[in-house]
């Protein structure tokens, strides 16, 4: 069957693409639409132009693959010039998720009708690119400058209602697509409603045009931190300008040209890697899409302090009632307080209603007795990080849980082997790891012990997804994967405060290669204390960061750390004392102290964690090199326009990295930083981690 269908509704044509399952855009799609585009101009009795979708959403985009490939004729701008000359009124009718390209198609039309529900976005930037088939150009015009620029430099949708007020649709209609879109077309014929099309329209930026540095700040204002990589968000903020300055046919031809020059970029290719590997990270070959899952209605979250907490309101916020169980009242009324104190802070912030904070509260029962987990469907511990403990609490777990509960836990380092040992079902047992802040943090490392069920798999996927997390799967080691990455990082950093950097050039060093905050002041913010215990308990030493805690310097709850923070302030200042203690321990041990450069402590802080992962995927640890790269973007910070560490060190050469470990190896004669087999066999043959 053909995937672009013109037929005849009396008076008007149908154009209908019908391309499952998301009607995504590629070259046939292209194709059929341009050749119904111009049927439907040249022939004579057809008097308006209905444009739509089958299936459950209008062109939801480009089809990603195609990117980076050499181009076939015809482009988007061929389609859309042939819309725009059609010489008859037309109306896109969009339901679904119109994104992208086909939400550029779509603007290209006289009308815009939508479906209640419909998410429509240009959502280039996420992947290093900007929208690049006239959306800088027709959309300012039809919505104004400001939300514009907001759309295109967040790449986030707008709902049907948002869209319906800001002017970038007509009407909302309920019912048939087809049907909504031919009675629409019908009245606006009959009304003789003025069909304008968006490039001849000048009233929505008339205003600004007479006002070019308020323009600026209006568009200065929608940059997003972060987002797009670093040449993007200029390219997008150039094109706004130029819907202001230039004519649009030459400001189309500047578009058109920024967005080819981007498509080339190594950061939009590092962004569509994660976009693909996100995507690939829940289909497991053992794990079919229909695996039976259990159904959970009822959660219970054990242990109500920082991470449970959190967890609690990540089910709450979806609507699924909690169970929240404490070891005493105290304990209990203090996690349920700071609950609702985090509510409260995203009420003020205007990202919740007063209403929405009664309901979730509502969804919380506290109670301080562990029996109460009996009617829950997923039971979630989360107590302290006691390997006694846990085996205690999983023991009466399995006797007091219904026969299909799933158990998890949250460890971070935990055997979550020796964990299920503890009940006699072993096989409902499954890591759900998530990250701090629990109701923020997107990640969750999903761990499939040796006997987890497949279905227990699954379900903890399934149900980490409708929580709006990024599930990854991993498997049993200390640390799983993520922070046994991390612990040789930490490691590395404590050397390079020894061998010559102080707290602000470490962490300079790797904000200046993406990441949002350094890993010293990520350290003073989650606490020092905890790696302080850990150490004790291993009896590891870390010189500097064990006299800081001797010092009751435990980062921001005690004012210092690291840094120092003057009067509650979150913000780090670099401290003459935390100087002194660092040249001194140099001293007292001998070290020579010698200047690094940011490259320099960028390599010998990513490159160790790297040839970690690289050894993690030796061992099974983690399924694909894609796995990782999402765990690092989506739980530490790892800047995504670089694709996650591995693909990062894919694009700086792998043979590259062999030798510089080689060095590190050499230098401080940690036999770890060698360069594992697998990098090694990988840098030998030119191959890259994916
Ligand atoms: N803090 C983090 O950044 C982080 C991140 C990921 C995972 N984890 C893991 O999550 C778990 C909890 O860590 P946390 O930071 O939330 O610790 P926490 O100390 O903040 O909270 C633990 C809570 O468990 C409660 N508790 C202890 N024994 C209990 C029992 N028998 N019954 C009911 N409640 C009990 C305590 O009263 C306390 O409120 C640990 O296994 C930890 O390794 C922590």
């Amino acid at each position: 069957m053909a995937v672009v269908d013109l037929r005849r509704e009396g008076e008007l044509a149908v154009i209908l693409v019908d391309h499952p399952p998301v009607n995504a855009q590629n070259n046939a799609v292209r194709a059929g639409l341009l050749d119904a585009f111009r049927k439907a101009a040249a022939d004579n009795a057809v008097k308006g132009i209905v444009f739509t979708c089958a299936g459950r959403t209008f062109i939801a985009g480009s089809d990603l693959a195609e990117f980076g490939k050499v181009a076939q004729s015809p482009e988007t701008p061929e389609v859309i010039a042939a819309i725009e000359k059609a010489g008859k009124p037309t109306v896109a009718v969009l339901f679904g998720t119109p994104m992208g390209g086909g939400l550029e198609l779509a603007l290209a039309c006289h009308f815009r009708i939508a479906a209640p529900g419909t998410k429509a976005a240009l959502p280039e930037i996420k992947h290093g690119l900007i929208p690049g088939a006239g959306g800088t150009q027709r959309l300012p015009r039809l919505v104004g400058l400001e939300k514009a620029a907001a759309m295109i430099l967040s790449g986030d949708p707008i709902g049907a209602q948002d869209a319906l007020a800001a002017g970038l649709v007509d009407e909302i209609f309920e019912g048939d697509p087809v049907q909504a879109g031919v009675a629409f077309l019908r009245r606006a014929l009959a009304d003789k409603r003025p069909a304008t099309l968006a490039r001849e329209r000048d009233d929505k930026l008339a205003a600004v045009k007479g006002d070019l540095k308020k323009a600026e700040e209006l568009i200065a204002a929608q940059v997003k931190r972060g987002r797009g990589g670093p040449r993007a968000p200029g390219k997008a903020v150039q094109a706004l300008r130029d819907a202001l300055e230039l004519p649009i046919d030459k400001a189309l031809e500047r578009e058109r040209a920024a967005f080819l020059e981007l498509v080339e970029t190594p950061e939009s290719s590092a962004l569509r890697h994660v976009f693909f590997a996100e995507r690939e990270a829940t289909r497991l070959p053992d794990v079919p899409a229909e695996a039976k899952t259990h159904e959970v209605k009822r959660v219970a979250v054990i242990g109500a302090g920082t991470m449970g907490g959190g967890i609690a309101m990540c089910f709450a916020n979806v609507g699924i009632p909690v169970t929240v169980i404490e070891a005493s009242p105290e304990a209990l009324k203090k996690g349920l307080a700071t609950i609702e104190k985090n509510y409260r802070i995203s009420a003020a912030r205007g990202g919740l209603t007063e209403a929405d904070v009664e309901k979730r509260m509502g969804l919380l029962t506290g109670v301080a007795d562990v029996a109460a987990v009996a009617d829950a469907d997923l039971i979630i511990e989360a107590v302290f990080e006691d390997m006694q403990l846990k085996l205690d609490l999983f023991g009466r777990l399995d006797k007091l849980a219904k026969t299909d509960a799933i158990l998890a836990s949250n460890t971070s380092y935990l055997d979550l082997d020796v964990i299920a040992r503890a009940t006699s079902r072993p096989e409902s047992v499954v890591g759900m790891h998530f990250f701090s802040p629990a109701n923020v943090m997107r990640l969750l490392e999903t761990v499939r012990g040796a006997k987890t069920a497949t279905g227990v798999l699954a379900t903890a996927l399934s149900v980490g997804r409708k929580i709006g997390k990024v599930p990854v799967v991993v498997g049993v080691c200390p640390g799983f994967v993520g922070n046994r990455m991390l612990r040789l990082r930490g490691i590395e950093v404590e050397r390079l405060l020894l061998e010559g950097c102080l707290p602000q050039e470490v962490d300079g060093a790797l904000m200046q290669f993406g990441f949002p905050m350094g890993p010293l002041a990520v350290s003073d913010m989650g606490g020092l204390d905890i790696g302080y215990r850990s150490r004790k308990a291993s009896g590891l030493k870390a010189p500097i960061a064990d006299q800081l805690c001797e010092m009751g310097r435990l980062g921001q709850k005690t004012g210092s750390g690291y840094y120092i923070y003057e009067q509650g302030s979150r913000t780090p200042k670099p401290d003459e004392e935390v100087e002194r203690i660092i040249l001194k321990t140099a001293h007292d041990m001998g070290v020579k102290r010698r200047p690094f450069t940011h490259q320099e402590i960028q390599e010998r802080l990513l490159f160790p964690m790297i040839n970690e992962g690289a050894r993690i995927l030796e061992e099974r640890i983690a399924r694909c090199a894609g796995d990782i790269d999402v765990i690092w973007v989506h739980g530490y910070g790892f800047p995504a326009w670089r694709g996650g560490p591995m693909f990062y060190a894919s694009d700086t050469g792998l043979p590259y990295l062999c030798e510089r470990l080689t060095e590190f190896a050499a230098q401080t004669g940690d036999e770890r930083h060698k360069p594992s087999p697998l990098l090694r066999k990988l840098a030998g043959e030119g191959k890259r981690f994916e």
